[in-house]
């Protein structure tokens, strides 16, 4: 069992390529860690410089108090599981389990022990005999995870382990990962590009992009608050739709989303706050879950002054939900031009959104319907910096400004040169949730 710490990690690879830029990351004894981010942002090289298989170009990475940057492979105490499980053919899952125990000369009744509790834990006892061609795909996976737990490794490093099988079979082994995990009480750093995986089986996920961290948190925590639009579009499914539009204070005195023809007024609350100032008749991004666009004749007369009318094009019933493809400022098209050769129609204006709403919906493919955002969980995005804007309460404001204050003078301190860091009196943040959001921040930038 062990904590990592990777500290402003970076990998260049000859040739100019920098595949992963300034990685910070404090891992905790037993966590789940999931690395997620699109094909190619860095997270096969990061876990491979964790397993010693990648030099590190730059930076520092500790294994519980140990520096193990120059620590060969073998010696960090590092198992690692990847996407092809590639046994050996010729032997028996048995031998294929005890391969790297007899590489190290481990006493044989000590071998056999530890196959066999790996096997028991993964249920395979049955198949110890068996070789690899007479495996299912799942069952060949699961091999693998006993070639790890056999060594008793401190800390579990796992590529895509689940990319080669099947839908049914993924998410059966999901959950026996997830088990592994609680019964061995290791710590797990995994990689994926399955938003799913990430979402069930993490305790706090690192979504990456070209190599640079964008968030760290528990997969609640960025479904819900998502630093910026990248995050907010890359987890969950549907994806959030995104809204151009411009925010305008009405003579009503509340501030309103304009886009095209809507316009959806924002919570007062949200409308008066301070960070909404800098945006007031400027074009701003508005992310909305599609569970976040309602349909019923009760949900949208409480949020009358966000509704809006849309046609639907499609409509996709999911079994415990139907998913509505629809267009707001649908333009429409006179049928004598539709027939009408060399008109092009200028669908720019049109804002297409999905909404998932219940199976008892009445809405069909083809209706204009009445719908309606829930404004309190909208999401508002800089168009330039594409980062949230953030509301915090009176409280978070307070402690940002003492956790500010506090480091200014840290700074100051060092500045001066007269006492360390460690003497000035930084204030340490009174509340876990303004740590985490003081990190993050940090993270982000
Ligand atoms: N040996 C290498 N030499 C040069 N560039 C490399 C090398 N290995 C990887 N890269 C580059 O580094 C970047 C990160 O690669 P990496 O394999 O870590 O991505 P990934 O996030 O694991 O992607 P995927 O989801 O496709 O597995 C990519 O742009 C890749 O082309
Ligand atoms: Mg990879």
């Amino acid at each position: 069992m062990a904590s990592l710490s990777l500290r402003h990690i970076y990998k260049k690879y000859p040739g100019g390529v920098t595949a992963v830029s300034d990685f910070c990351l404090e891992v905790k004894d037993t966590e789940f860690i999931i690395f997620v981010g699109p094909s190619g942002c860095g997270k096969s090289t990061t876990l491979r410089m964790i397993a010693g298989l990648e030099e590190i170009t730059e930076g520092e990475l500790y294994i519980g108090d140990r520096l193990v940057n120059d620590v060969a492979p073998k010696d960090r105490d590092i198992a690692m599981v990847f996407q092809n499980y590639a046994l050996y053919p010729h032997m028996t899952v048995f031998d294929n389990m005890a391969f790297g125990l007899k590489l190290r000369k481990v006493p044989k009744e000590t071998i056999k022990r530890k196959v066999e509790e790996a096997a028991r834990i993964l249920d395979i006892s049955h198949l110890l005999d068996r070789l690899p061609k007479a495996l299912s795909g799942g069952q060949k996976q699961r091999v693998a995870l006993g070639r790890a737990i056999v060594r008793d490794p401190k800390v579990f490093l796992l590529d895509e382990p689940l990319s080669n099988l099947d839908a049914k079979l993924r998410a059966a082994m999901r959950t026996e990962i997830t088990k592994l995990h609680n019964s061995l009480q290791a710590t797990f750093i995994y990689v994926t590009h399955d938003q799913v995986e990430a979402m069930t089986m993490a305790t706090r996920i690192v979504v990456m992009k070209d190599g640079v961290i964008q968030q760290v948190d528990s997969p609640q925590a960025l479904y819900d608050n998502p630093v910026n639009l990248f995050v907010a579009g890359f987890i969950g499914t549907p994806q959030m739709n995104f809204i151009n539009g411009t925010l305008e204070k009405d003579d009503d005195g509340f501030v309103y989303l304009h886009f095209g023809e809507i316009r959806i007024r924002l919570p007062e609350e949200k409308g008066n706050a301070d960070e909404i100032k800098p945006y007031i008749e400027k074009e701003v991004i508005a992310g909305v879950r599609p569970e976040c666009i309602v349909d019923t004749p009760m949900q949208i007369a409480a949020m009358q002054e966000a509704s809006f009318e849309a046609y639907c094009d499609v409509t996709e019933l999911m079994g415990a939900e139907i998913y509505l493809y629809l267009i707001a400022n649908k333009v429409e098209v006179d049928e004598s031009l539709k027939e009408r050769k060399n008109v092009v129609i200028d669908r720019s204006g049109e804002q297409k959104l999905i909404a998932r709403v219940s199976p008892r919906s009445t809405v069909r493919a083809g209706d204009t319907v009445t719908l309606a955002i829930d404004t309190t969980r909208m999401h508002l995005f800089d168009k330039e910096t594409e980062k949230a804007i953030v509301f915090l309460t009176e409280e978070e404001k307070k402690k940002a400004a003492r956790v500010a204050e506090a480091e200014k003078a840290a700074a100051e301190a060092e500045n001066a040169q007269t006492e360390t860091v460690e003497e000035t009196p930084v204030e340490e943040p009174v509340e876990e949730k303004t740590e985490e959001s003081v990190t993050d921040t940090s993270v982000t930038e």
